[in-house]
C-alpha cells in the first residue's frame, strides 16, 4: 500500500483504528534470489511445491547447492533424509535476500500430502532446533564457507534418531499475517504521556500522521499526541515503550492522548 493509500484507508474507516502493513509482501520475494544449502544427507528442495533441486548434499563432505528461486516466491520447503545410524541430521542454508536456517524454521518428522506448497498450514509443526553453528567447531559438519555464518544446523529436536525431516520457512512476510493497529487501549488515556524513551519529537496534523510516523520507526511501540483542541499543528511523540512495560515513565500531561501499537497475526 502506498502511504497516500494507507493514509485514505485509515480516514475512512475511523480514527482511532487504522491498518497499517508493514515491511511485507502479497506478491511474494520481489526478485529472483539465490539460495546455498546442504544437508546430511540427501536433500530436496522446493520452493511453493515445485522440486527446485536436490539429490545428494553431503555436507560432511562440505557439498553444497545453488538453486535460484524464481521472483514471486512465497514459501520454500527442504526435505532431508539423513544417511545412516547413528543418522545425526543437519539441514544448513543462506538464502539472498537474508533467510538462513534457524529456529524460526518449521521442521516435523511427518508430513502429509501437500506439506511443501504455499497453502499448507504448518502451523502445528513443532519449530527447528538448531544443532549447531555454522562454524569450525561445530560436529560433525564444521562449517561451510558459502553458507551464511549466521546460519544454524536445523533439524527435528532428536537428530540421532529421527533420520527423516520436512522444513519450511517463509521467504517473504506475508502482509495478511501480521497487521498493525493503532489504538486508545482501553483503560484511560487522556491526559496521559510518557517521559522519556522518546524516540522522536514531531509536529502532525493529526493522530493518522503520528500513527504513520510511528509505523516507520521499527522501534516504535506507542505514541502520545496532542489534543485536537490546539490549533494546527499537534506535537507527536514516539517512544519505544508502552505505558504497561514502564509504569514508571507515565505522567499526566493534559491534553495528550496516549496510543499503542498493537500486533495481530493471523
Ligand atoms: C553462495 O555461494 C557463493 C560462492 O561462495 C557466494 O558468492 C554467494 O554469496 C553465496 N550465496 C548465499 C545466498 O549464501
Ligand atoms: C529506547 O530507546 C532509547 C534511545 O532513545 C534506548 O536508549 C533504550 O535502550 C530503548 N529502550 C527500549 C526498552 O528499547
Amino acid at each position: 500500500m502506498s502511504k497516500l493509500t494507507e493514509i485514505v484507508y485509515c480516514g475512512i474507516i475511523l480514527l482511532l483504528e487504522c491498518w497499517f502493513s508493514s515491511s511485507c509482501s502479497d506478491k511474494g520475494t520481489p526478485s529472483a534470489i539465490t539460495v546455498n544449502i546442504t544437508c546430511d544427507r540427501n536433500l530436496y528442495l522446493y520452493v511453493d511445491g515445485k522440486y527446485l533441486g536436490g539429490d545428494v548434499a553431503d555436507a560432511k563432505q562440505k557439498h553444497y547447492l545453488t538453486n535460484e528461486i524464481m521472483p514471486h516466491s512465497h514459501v520454500v520447503a527442504v526435505r532431508c533424509t539423513a544417511s545412516t545410524p547413528p543418522w545425526q541430521g543437519g539441514i544448513l542454508g543462506s538464502f539472498e535476500n537474508g533467510l538462513v536456517t534457524d529456529t524460526s524454521w518449521r521442521c516435523t518428522t511427518s508430513a502429509a500430502y501437500g506439506w511443501n506448497m504455499r497453502s499448507y498450514r504448518d502451523d502445528d509443526w513443532p519449530m527447528a532446533t538448531s544443532h549447531g553453528a555454522n562454524s569450525p567447531s561445530t560436529f560433525p559438519w564444521g562449517n561451510i564457507d558459502s553458507i551464511d555464518k549466521k546460519a544454524a544446523w536445523i533439524w527435528s529436536s532428536d537428530n540421532k534418531d529421527d533420520s527423516e525431516v520436512f522444513c519450511r520457512h517463509k521467504l517473504v512476510k506475508e502482509c495478511t499475517e501480521e497487521k498493525q493497529s493503532y489504538f486508545q487501549t482501553p483503560k484511560s488515556t487522556r491526559d496521559i504521556a510518557i517521559q522519556g524513551f522518546l524516540l522522536l519529537k514531531v509536529r502532525v496534523a493529526g493522530v493518522i500522521e503520528c500513527g504513520l510516523k510511528c509505523g516507520q520507526n521499527s522501534a516504535c511501540v506507542s505514541f502520545t499526541i496532542q489534543s485536537s483542541d490546539i490549533r494546527g499543528s499537534r506535537l507527536c511523540e514516539l517512544h519505544n515503550v508502552t505505558t504497561e512495560s514502564h509504569p514508571q515513565s507515565v505522567v499526566r500531561k493534559e491534553g495528550y492522548q496516549y496510543h499503542e501499537v498493537v500486533q495481530t497475526f493471523y
